[in-house]
């Protein structure tokens, strides 16, 4: 099932998302719900927030050559280093994009859908797409993170939409 994406000025965007504590039936029917509504809006990236859960559930999908779609419930990252600058945008922030600068690479922990420990070390879009995700689970979006300058041109994307 598509589910309705929520922008913007939703609350469940702003405020952190509370941690699965079972891996319920219902669970696993919103993260299939969630590819399905990722996928038909081509995003590599969604959070339960942005369907109106505020649960720690991301899903990603880099589309990248050897990289396959997975789902990570109550995802940490436990370790960042370097630095990176990638043009983002957002499912949740339609029309917009703009340079975040992140990590370069992280370790993220979480669970997949059998409650199994999973770890990625991750470097390049799928560190990026990481990062962006969980920060989701903390109502944190990627204009959130921009500089002065990169919120400036947010704004001008912003008024052409509006027009
Ligand atoms: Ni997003």
């Amino acid at each position: 099932m598509i589910l309705p994406i929520t922008y913007e000025k939703e609350p469940s965007l702003h405020r952190p998302s509370q941690p699965v504590t079972a891996i319920t039936n219902e669970i696993l029917d919103l993260i299939d719900d969630m590819f399905e509504t990722m996928n038909q809006s081509n995003g590599i990236g969604l959070a339960a927030p942005q369907v109106g859960k505020n649960i720690r559930v991301i899903i990603v999908d880099t589309q990248q050559k050897k990289s396959k779609p997975f789902a990570l419930i109550n995802p940490e990252i436990v370790h960042a280093e370097g630095e990176q600058v990638y043009e983002e945008g957002c499912l949740s922030c339609p029309g917009l994009s703009g340079n975040v600068k992140r990590a370069a690479r992280v370790t993220v922990l979480g669970l997949d859908e059998n409650s199994d420990d999973i770890k990625i070390e991750a470097e390049n879009l799928l560190a990026v797409v990481l990062q962006h995700e969980i920060d989701h689970l903390d109502g944190i979006l990627f204009i959130d993170r921009l500089s002065e300058e990169e919120k400036e041109k947010v704004e001008k994307q912003r008024n052409l939409r509006k027009m």
